[in-house]
């Protein structure tokens, strides 16, 4: 049942720090702190090339990986949506490896992707909440989220789990292949370690949240901006708010913005940054100035530093606890999660059964 929570979202939502906590306990080994992965009959060192498929958060949570993947494997990676990957049948050769995400394992467009991934040589991991999933039964390798049940059809922690799985992968990959060293893997898995008790700290900040949601309840159009593995949080923010509130929103990559969304910016629509500290925040920044000199009512999600360097341009700032930027885009999913979840209620909207949708997708 819901507990004393009103809905299985904030239930689910609460769930967040557990939920990593338990994933990182089954990927991190205690005595070398290292990540590992389930024994596979793939040498991490010949794959040349990575292609990620799913669908909703799961291919946010995929894209996010992408980043994590070059950055600190230094493999390519592609990440698709699996109804465009399934149909566009490109080539791979047997040397890639495929990634599939899901929740329930059981979703339509994945799973053919999957099939097909296989068709072409290719070795499948999976990375999946329901091990008995007709997706992990196929797969090569299955890493298991550790998030139990997720009802609510927005999907909130297994999102999170999926992310910090795809986070520890990127660091298995990077040891494999001496593209880090020793101490800055060591560094990168404490950082994961540090998320159950920032997540924690997060869901402390309900009111800040339910203040932000009075902002933008009202607003026909929202959008959420982000850079690098920011970039995927900005489209979960946005899909979120869209399933649960129906208020129209996009994600954008904040340095497309002057490529056509600046068109649509004025006092009216809302423009949520998600701009954590680190290598692209000056850019970011940038950005945000256009859209104020726009009149835009810019909504920041920063650290204390972060949030200092933009009070001059934000309408509303809510700060976050500092972190490596490996793992912000993990930390910031759950702010524009909670924000999704407030406006909801504001609304008034059925938070954990959202009109036209359905919590497994299994006819496409
Ligand atoms: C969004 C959401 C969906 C799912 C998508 C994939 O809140 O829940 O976008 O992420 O339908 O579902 P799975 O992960 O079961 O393949």
């Amino acid at each position: 049942g819901k507990g004393n929570f009103r809905h299985f979202m904030e239930k689910e939502l609460h769930e967040h720090p557990i939920v990593i906590g338990d994933t990182l306990h089954r990927m991190i080994d205690p005595a070398t702190r290292l990540p590992v992965l389930p024994a596979l009959d793939l040498d991490l060192n010949t794959i040349s090339r990575i292609c990620i498929s799913a669908c909703g958060s799961a291919f946010y949570a995929g894209l996010t990986a992408r980043y994590w993947i070059e950055e600190y494997a230094r493999i390519a990676v592609d990440a698709d949506v699996a109804s465009e990957f399934r149909y566009r049948e490109p080539p791979l050769h047997s040397d890639e490896l495929g990634i599939v995400v899901s929740q329930s394992g059981e979703t339509a467009d994945t799973m053919a992707a999957l099939r097909y991934i296989r068709t072409q040589g290719c070795k499948v991991m999976s990375v999946v909440n329901v091990p008995e999933s007709t997706m992990a039964r196929e797969s090569d390798l299955i890493l298991e989220t550790i998030a139990g049940p997720e009802i609510s059809v927005a999907s909130t922690k297994a999102f999170t789990a999926q992310l910090t799985v795809l986070a520890g992968f990127a660091l298995a990959l990077a040891h494999a292949r001496g593209t880090l060293s020793r101490d800055r893997i060591e560094a990168l898995v404490a950082a994961l370690m540090e998320l159950p008790a920032k997540a924690a700290q997060i869901l402390n900040e309900e009111d800040e949240i339910r203040r932000l949601a009075t902002q933008i309840q009202d607003a026909r159009d929202v959008l959420f901006f982000g850079r690098g593995s920011m970039m995927p949080i900005a489209l979960e923010g946005a899909l979120k708010l869209k399933e649960l509130s129906y208020i129209h929103a996009e994600g954008y990559p904040a340095g497309e913005m002057k490529h056509g969304p600046i068109a649509l910016i004025d006092a009216s629509v809302p423009v949520i940054a998600v701009v954590p500290s680190g290598p692209l925040f000056e850019k970011t920044a940038s950005n945000l100035q256009e859209a104020a000199a726009r009149g835009g009512r810019i909504i920041v999600l920063s650290d204390s530093e972060g949030a200092k360097k933009l009070a001059g341009i934000a309408s509303e700032v809510v700060i976050l606890p500092d972190c490596d930027p490996f793992v912000a885009p993990i930390l910031y999913a759950i702010p524009v999660q909670m924000l999704a979840y407030q406006v909801a209620i504001l609304k008034g909207t059925d938070v954990d059964q959202p009109r036209n949708l359905a919590k497994s997708v299994t006819v496409e």
